[in-house]
């Protein structure tokens, strides 16, 4: 049942953003996209994108957030350092984390790469339940996070962002 929803997701994600080249656009369809595919699991569920030295906040769908995350700083600005996904089964027991809802539990967070592995945005996911995610959760969103980072490179390419 997850395995399948993640299949049509990727397909899903893979025939949206084709030809878009405005971030925000492709970044905002997505979000759409991911929170669709799983409701009840993704309490929030959107992008921060690399801007200068931090990492800002961009669309998503959930509650309010924090604007501003550091390099290095919570899940999402540690995923962004290291260049790679973190899956935080309890968020309190991640030192640093930064709760923009305390009723977040667990969390996922996926760096979106261009070809030259330089990081331009991280794909945040919140659970309010504990240990919410997995290898399979990590499996496709690092396919989603692929597909998406490669359109926004085209897109940065284009000279659109
Ligand atoms: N918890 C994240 C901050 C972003 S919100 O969860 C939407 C972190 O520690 O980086």
């Amino acid at each position: 049942m997850k395995e399948e929803n993640y299949r049509l997701l990727v397909s899903q994600v893979d025939a949206l953003v084709a030809g878009e080249t405005d971030a925000t656009a492709i970044l905002a369809n997505v979000s759409a996209a991911l929170h669709d595919a799983f409701p009840e699991r993704f309490f929030w569920v959107g992008f921060y994108r690399v801007v200068g030295d931090e990492l800002l906040l961009g669309p998503f769908q959930g509650p309010v957030a924090c604007y501003h995350i550091g390099y290095g700083k919570g899940v999402c600005g540690t995923a962004w350092q290291r260049g790679e996904t973190i899956v935080v089964p309890d968020v309190e027991a991640f030192p640093g984390h930064i709760a923009c809802s305390s009723l977040s539990r667990s969390e996922i967070v996926v760096p979106l790469k261009h070809a030259d592995g330089t990081v331009c945005a991280v794909l945040d996911i919140d659970s309010a339940e504990l240990a919410a995610f997995d290898d399979t959760d990590r499996h496709y969103l690092e396919q989603v996070a692929a597909v998406v980072a490669r359109q926004l490179q085209a897109a940065s390419e284009n000279g659109q962002q």
